[in-house]
């Protein structure tokens, strides 16, 4: 998507070999213009799939999954993270290992947002290890729901998560894809 790739340019820093600061439109102060183009593209690319449910990870998935769940017209739910869990019967759970933190969060669903047969559409802000997408699929097959696909904003396609969702035959739709950093550079891939 061309707009972001510009915005990425314009607003992202480059930090290290791998990570791209992104806290001025997306990851802390929030674009909603923005946000509400990134949704409408989700909705457009998924809207074919007749989506039930829009499911991301609190805290930077909720404001591009709110505006494709809005434009889609259905819920959007967001997994709570919690360092600590009391297993409970009333919800779905999963480990979630961040290499970025290297620390393992388990991510919550109440079970009264989730139900068998919906047709859930996974979004998060980036792609990275594909831990947070994974979670979210192993939540969606405990509840019986079907997973039809999941939108990112931003597919890092240098680290090991697309590899592992196009294995697992996950339909990925990602609005910018970096193929890697170059002297504080973002290279785009394609
Ligand atoms: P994964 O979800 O793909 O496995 O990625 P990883 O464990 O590496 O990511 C841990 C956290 O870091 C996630 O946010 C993820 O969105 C974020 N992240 C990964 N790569 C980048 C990057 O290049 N830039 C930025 N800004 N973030 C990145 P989180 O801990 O769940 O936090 P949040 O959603 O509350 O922001
Ligand atoms: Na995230
Ligand atoms: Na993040």
């Amino acid at each position: 998507m061309k707009l972001l790739e510009e915005r990425i340019q314009q607003d992202g820093r480059v930090l290290g070999d791998d990570v791209l600061k992104v806290d001025n439109f997306l990851n802390h102060q929030v674009d909603p213009q923005l946000m509400a183009q990134l949704g409408h593209e989700f909705a457009e690319l998924f809207r074919a799939e007749k989506i039930d449910k829009v499911l991301t990870v609190e805290s930077s998935g909720i404001a591009p999954a709110v505006f494709a769940a809005l434009d889609l017209d259905v819920p959007m739910v967001f997994a709570r993270k919690k360092k600590s869990l009391t297993l409970s019967a009333d919800n779905y759970t999963a480990d979630v290992f961040s290499f970025t933190k290297q620390e393992t969060n388990h991510i919550i669903v109440d079970k009264r947002f989730l139900n068998a047969g919906e047709r859930v559409l996974l979004i998060d802000d980036f792609l990275a290890n594909g831990q947070a997408v994974q979670g979210m699929m192993e939540i969606v097959e405990a509840a019986d729901a079907e997973l039809v696909g999941a939108g990112i904003v931003i597919e890092k396609t240098f680290q090991k998560g697309r590899a592992l969702l196009d294995e697992a035959g996950i339909h990925v739709e990602s609005l910018a894809r970096i193929a890697a950093f170059e002297d504080g550079q973002v290279v785009f891939a394609d």
